[in-house]
């Protein structure tokens, strides 16, 4: 099997446009060359253009937790109180993460894959003692999209630091920094923003940058040390640590993909992707893990019917029809799939994934007749495309 042809669905990494490969295959460049240092720059201003800031940019080698860890060691001190709304696997990550670095966590934990209720988040808010609040955009678990904006409108009526994890959102989805209040934000390369793993962006607004100022104890961490970057990410001529030369390329190119296309052009392919997805899998008889009215576009997440066997699916889809999807994860694997429909994924990819699933589920004798699925995926395509 040519595995170079293989259709990689999971939710991240996801497919990469070839014009970001070859990027990323140009020669080494000294860090500290002309074309080297021109690029970076670049690359840093069209990430303040697509996480709709004017905040300071950081775009380090590592992966989206870097910059959940970065968050923690540079904005929490001991005994900051933060409040950690969750409702899948990746949201329950800050509770691990924060208090090694001395946050006394609170949890404000919902079930998986539902809504969070917003009129209880202002009740835990109104107490007024958090120095920051953190939440997924996309908890990539289940699927689930939670609603940034709204809840930036009831940080607003607090001092508390917002701290958005948009790993799986941003590239794909409406996220305004500095119009919906959000303090600091985190995403990786690999997922909506169609690079590769292994750089970690991130923004921080004044307000953040000014509790990192107010410490009253030193930032521990030396690598995640953002004062110390800083300076490279306002002119990349100079030195902390060596950036990944090839990486940084990669993600100009990426960057620039995203920009060509327009944010509102795709988070509108997005959008449509994830209306085929749920007329497809309804079609073939298959419910949707998260809340409906609170679904992300960047992925799908079907429950598995009783009877169905997911690793059997997903054996087929690989083996059969060399395309990729994955598990469901922690509590839910066994019980769901996931699909990544997002980055530089096109129609026909998707198609393909639908079509591989249907013929899947049609030779495992629970789809009775094969084409209904992809059929509905394809009206949503073909009309709203
Ligand atoms: C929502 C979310 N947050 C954080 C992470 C962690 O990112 P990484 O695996 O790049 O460290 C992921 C990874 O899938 C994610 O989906």
């Amino acid at each position: 099997m040519d595995h170079e042809r293989e259709l990689l669905m999971i939710p991240g990494p996801t497919i990469v446009s070839p014009r970001v490969l070859r990027a990323i295959s140009r020669t080494v460049y000294s860090h500290g060359s002309g074309e080297f240092v021109e690029a970076y720059s670049e690359a840093l201003t069209l990430q303040k253009k697509l996480f709709m800031t004017e905040g300071v940019p950081f775009m380090l080698s590592g992966s989206g937790t870097l910059g959940m860890e970065a968050a923690a060691s540079n904005l929490i001190e001991k005994g900051d109180h933060i409040l950690c709304v969750e409702n899948g696997f990746f949201g329950e990550k800050w509770a691990e993460i924060l208090p090694p670095h001395g946050g006394v966590v609170e949890r404000l934990t919902f079930e998986w894959g539902k809504g969070i209720d917003l009129k209880l988040l202002e009740e835990r808010l109104s107490s007024g003692k958090y120095k920051a609040v953190t939440v997924e955009h996309v908890d990539t678990s289940t699927g689930i999209a939670n609603p940034i904006q709204k809840i930036g409108e009831l940080m607003k009526n607090v001092d508390g630091l917002y701290i958005v994890d948009s790993v799986c959102g941003i590239g794909g989805m409406p996220l305004k920094m500095d119009e919906w209040g959000i303090d600091f934000c985190l995403s990786g390369s690999q997922k909506a923003i169609g690079a590769p793993p292994g750089t970690s962006l991130f923004c921080l607004n004044d307000k953040a940058w000014k509790v990192i100022e107010a410490r009253k104890t030193p930032i521990v961490d030396y690598y995640t040390n953002l004062k110390k970057w800083r300076p490279i990410m306002e002119d990349p001529r100079k030195y902390f640590a060596t950036p990944a030369t090839g990486m940084i390329l990669g993600m100009l190119e990426a960057l620039k993909i995203i920009h060509e296309e327009g944010l509102e052009a795709r988070w509108k392919r997005h959008q449509i992707y994830s209306e085929a997805f749920q007329a497809g899998i309804k079609r073939m008889g298959l419910k949707s893990f998260p809340d409906e009215n609170n679904l992300a576009s960047t992925l799908s997440v079907p429950s598995i019917p009783e009877g169905v066997n997911d690793a059997e699916l997903r054996n087929i889809m690989m083996k059969k029809y060399n395309i990729i999807i994955a598990g469901g994860l922690g509590k839910i694997a066994g019980k769901t799939i996931r699909i990544g429909h997002m980055g530089s994924d096109m129609i026909n990819d998707l198609t393909a994934t639908i079509s591989a699933m249907e013929m899947g589920l049609f030779e495992m004798g629970y789809v009775k007749k094969p084409g209904n699925g992809i059929g509905a995926a394809m009206e949503v395509f073909s009309k709203k495309s």
